[in-house]
Formats: structure tokens, C-alpha cells, sequence
């Protein structure tokens, strides 16, 4: 579904994907691993259409999107949960979900009910303003609002960041469900352990490149790999 090709990224001078190359098919749970600053954001960012890619080329379901616009990627079915979250604090629970509805596709399934049904919490917090919210509840808000795009895939940069184990669960239960409904997922985050419970395939990127790719089997039984590429 979404094929990322030899992609190059630079923040100015500095270059910072050195030929950046991924797949993720439909329904696959895939992970992008690596130490801080070795470019998963920057790759996201690239492929959403947030920074212009100096080279490389993106496709999706074939359709070639490099550069193209963030409102484009999305209605070729492409979620993001950025890093650090980005709801609107002065804007409802609710108003949050329905704003980016409109921006969205609007053509599939994901209604605010049904992401009150992933997280009742949300539910009971739908007239609180985003900036009311604990960070665990910014973070499902983030999630719910990527899925009122209805994508067929969806990328969450760092969604258990900073939260507590309990709120970590719920994220990675939610992820479960999700991928037995059939949705691809792109997931970045450093809690590797977990990951393994539900991905089917991990990508490990440093400066910039993938240095390793396999599947979940082959991450748990080459110890090594976790120790030269993830160890802080
Ligand atoms: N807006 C920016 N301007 C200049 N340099 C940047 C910018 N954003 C990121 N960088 C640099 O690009 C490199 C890759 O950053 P990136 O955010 O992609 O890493 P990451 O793998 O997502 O790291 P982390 O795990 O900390 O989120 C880093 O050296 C970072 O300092
Ligand atoms: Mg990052």
C-alpha cells in the first residue's frame, strides 16, 4: 500500500535521511525502530507531506505522492497521530473529533461514536476543552482523530510517550483491535517489548537508513540486533 523509495531529507544544510526505504502492505503492523534523532520523525514528516523530500520517491497503492500535500496524502487513506500529540487545546473532545471529519475523506466508518466506543474515557471528557485533558487523553484524542479520517493506514509517532503503563496498555489494546479490524499501522515508539506483542514486521532506521528489517520471529531470537541498534 505504501511504498517509500531511497528517500532523502535535509533540514537546510543538515541531511538527515540518507536513502530511506519502507513497505507496509494493507493490514501489515509494522514498526520503525531507532535511537533519538536518527530520522523516524523526519521520514514521517516526509511521507505526510510535511517537509519536501530532496530525492526519493513515495508511492501509494501506486500512485506517486512525493511532495504532495498533507490534504492529499489523507484522502489517499494515510493517518497521522503526530509527535506530541498537536489536538486543539480550546476546542471541545468532541469538537476535535468533528473538525478533522470535515478535513478528512468522509466516505468510511469512523464516526465520534465509534472512537467513544475505543475509549469511553473520551467519552466522558467530550465537553472538556483539549487543553483539560490528561496526556493519556490528548493521546487517545490524537489517535480518534486520525481515525475520523477513516485512513487505511495509520502512523502514530511516539503515542505512548510520556504516559503511564496503564495508559500504554490501553494504547496497545487499542492498536490490537484495530489491526484484527484490518487497518494498517505504522507504529514508532521505544517499548519495543510491547511492539513485538502485536507487529508483524519491524524496520530498524539509523542515520537516516534502515540498517535492519525482519520479522517480529527474527527480532526476538537475534538479541544482538536489539543491543547494536536500540540500546541507548
Ligand atoms: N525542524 C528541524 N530543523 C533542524 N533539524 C531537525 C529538525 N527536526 C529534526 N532535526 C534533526 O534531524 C535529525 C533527525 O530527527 P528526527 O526527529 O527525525 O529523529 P527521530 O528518529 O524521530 O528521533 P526521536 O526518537 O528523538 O523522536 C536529528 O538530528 C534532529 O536534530
Ligand atoms: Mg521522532
Amino acid at each position: 500500500m505504501l511504498v517509500v523509495e531511497d528517500l532523502q531529507a535535509a533540514y537546510g544544510e543538515s541531511k538527515v535521511l540518507f536513502g530511506m526505504s519502507l513497505t507496509i502492505d494493507r493490514g501489515e503492523v509494522v514498526t520503525l525502530l531507532g535511537r533519538n534523532g536518527m530520522g523516524k520523525t523526519t521520514t514521517v514528516k516526509s511521507v505526510f507531506g510535511l517537509l519536501k523530500p530532496r530525492g526519493g520517491r513515495v508511492s501509494i497503492d501506486g500512485v506517486d505522492v512525493t511532495g504532495a500535500a498533507p490534504n492529499r496524502i489523507a484522502r489517499l487513506g494515510l493517518g497521522l497521530v503526530p509527535e506530541g500529540r498537536l489536538i486543539f487545546p480550546t476546542l471541545s473532545v468532541h469538537e476535535n473529533l468533528i473538525a478533522t471529519a470535515r478535513a478528512g475523506a468522509g466516505k468510511g466508518k469512523w464516526t465520534a461514536e465509534r472512537v467513544y466506543d475505543l475509549f469511553p474515557r473520551l467519552r466522558e471528557r467530550r465537553r472538556n476543552m483539549g487543553n483539560q485533558l490528561s496526556g493519556g487523553e490528548q493521546q487517545m484524542l490524537a489517535i480518534g482523530r486520525a481515525l475520523m479520517t477513516n485512513p487505511e493506514l495509520i502512523v502514530l509517532d511516539e503515542a505512548t510517550e510520556g504516559l503511564a503503563p496503564l495508559i500504554r496498555d490501553q494504547i496497545w489494546d487499542c492498536l490490537t483491535r484495530l489491526k484484527s479490524e484490518g487497518e494498517a499501522i505504522l507504529v514508532i515508539d521505544k517499548n519495543v517489548s510491547a511492539l513485538s506483542r502485536f507487529a508483524d514486521r519491524h524496520y530498524i532506521v539509523e542515520k537516516g537508513q534502515i540498517v535492519w528489517a525482519g520479522s517480529t520471529e527474527a527480532l526476538k531470537t537475534n538479541p544482538q540486533v536489539k543491543d547494536r541498534f536500540l540500546r541507548v
